[in-house]
């Protein structure tokens, strides 16, 4: 089996698609289905998966129109604020706003608005707010339904130390990059027997390459010295040991960016021992969701992290965090990662100016002090910290 993996791995497209389907298949029919099989769907997924090439950047120089996703709790607070402070700095963006609260399909199941997909499949990029998971029977994560729908594979999250800021590291600064569309989050999951599950971690060879050729394209055009490749391949040697071999194969092709390989807990150590000991981290889906969360606690939270989801037909953007709905409605929330996400949406249509200048504001407003949030043990309400920053952006132009 182990043989035939590799081997089947390096035909062509197609037939990749036609194995995994039919791999998938062959498992339908085991020996017994749990309530939490779920193969129908990454079925249907590998046929994108293995369709389409990552899009490519070409952007006009007039007013873009992006879709706007304000979310739910605080997503609609935060989501204003990031429009104001785009206002006053002029950026050329119309917002086109839309609304994800998820309608029922016929198969009972609760799905994204048409209108939703329609705006991002036009636009091709779009920025997010949190999105509360319903928890009960008929739901599906809205989170993960727009990461299938767009095939968002590359999880991109910048991790750096804010001036002025203490925590208990200075000058962190690196970049996780996260395999968003398979492995341990490939929702294949049965029961064998009673007492006896089995999940299944789904490593393609396409979807391995294409996020690791996206963290060499990242480190070069972003000025990164090197990318180290996360994983466990001592241990899952077929599955981590393909990830692995593309990631080596991608470090080929870029004989100008440094390559590493380190086991994730290794990582782990040296990254609570010493983060500038690393500059870009590549994995595979679930070491990027722990390690991820991991570095942004290294500079003060989610509230301060943003992210970027890279993908096949399009780029959303999003803070990191939930809806807060302990405080949402009351003007305290810290707009500060749905802004960065943003500055980063800006950078990747090229509008680089607009994005610095808005980020030194933010910087700046939050080293300062006199307008921090409550969760950055400010006593600002969310509205003081936006005017600031527009003031600031306002005077410097
Ligand atoms: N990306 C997403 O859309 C996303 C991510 C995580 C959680 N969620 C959803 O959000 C809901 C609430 O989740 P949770 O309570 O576990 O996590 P949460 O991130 O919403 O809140 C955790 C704590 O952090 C605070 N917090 C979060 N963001 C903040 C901000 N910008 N400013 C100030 N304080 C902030 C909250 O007040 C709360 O005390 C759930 O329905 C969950 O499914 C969505």
């Amino acid at each position: 089996m182990a043989a035939q993996i590799v081997k089947r791995a390096s035909l062509n497209r197609s037939t990749i698609s036609e194995w995994i389907k039919s791999l998938l298949t062959g498992l339908n029919t085991g020996p017994r289905q749990g309530p939490s099989f779920q193969s129908e769907n990454v079925i249907n997924d590998v046929d994108k998966l293995t369709a389409a090439k990552p899009l490519k950047r070409h952007y006009s120089s007039g007013t873009r129109t992006c879709t706007l996703i304000p979310g739910d709790g605080i997503g609609p607070e935060i989501s204003a604020a990031v429009q104001k402070i785009f206002q006053a700095a002029n950026v050329p963006i119309d917002w086109e706003v839309v609304d994800v609260t998820p309608v029922r399909g016929p198969d009972g199941l609760f799905n994204i608005p048409q209108a939703a997909i329609d705006s991002v499949n036009k636009n091709k990029i779009g920025l997010k707010g949190p999105l509360m998971t319903p928890v009960g029977k008929g739901h599906r994560s809205l989170n993960l339904a727009l990461r299938k729908e767009f095939n968002l594979y590359a999880n991109v999250r910048p991790c750096r130390s804010l001036e002025g800021y203490q925590t208990l590291y200075d000058n962190v600064d690196v970049v996780t990059i996260r395999e968003n569309t398979e492995g341990e989050y490939s929702g294949i999951e049965h029961e064998i027997v009673d007492g006896v599950v089995q999940s299944i971690k789904l490593i393609t060879e396409e979807a391995s390459r294409r996020v690791a050729e996206y963290a060499f394209t990242y480190a070069k055009d972003n000025g990164r010295q090197k990318v180290t490749a996360v994983h466990k391949a001592n241990i899952m040697r077929m599955s981590d040991g393909l990830f692995l071999r593309c990631c080596r194969d991608a470090a080929e092709a870029h004989p100008d960016i440094k390559f590493e390989e380190k086991y994730l807990d290794t990582v782990c150590l040296n990254m609570v021992q010493d983060p500038n000991k690393y500059d870009v981290l590549v994995m595979p889906n679930l070491y990027g969701d722990i390690l991820s969360d991991m570095c942004a606690g290294l500079v003060g939270g989610l509230g301060l992290t943003p992210s970027g989801n890279m993908g096949l037909n399009g780029a959303l953007f999003e803070s990191v965090h939930g809806t807060a709905p302990d405080i949402a409605g009351k003007d305290l929330a810290n707009p500060t990662a749905l802004l960065l996400s943003a500055v980063m949406m800006l950078r990747h249509m090229e509008l680089t100016s607009h994005a610095d200048k808005i980020e030194r504001a933010a910087f700046d407003t939050i080293k300062e002090g006199q307008y921090r949030t409550g969760d950055l043990g400010g006593k600002a309400k969310c509205s003081e910290f936006t005017n600031e920053i527009c003031k600031k952006i306002e005077a410097s132009s």
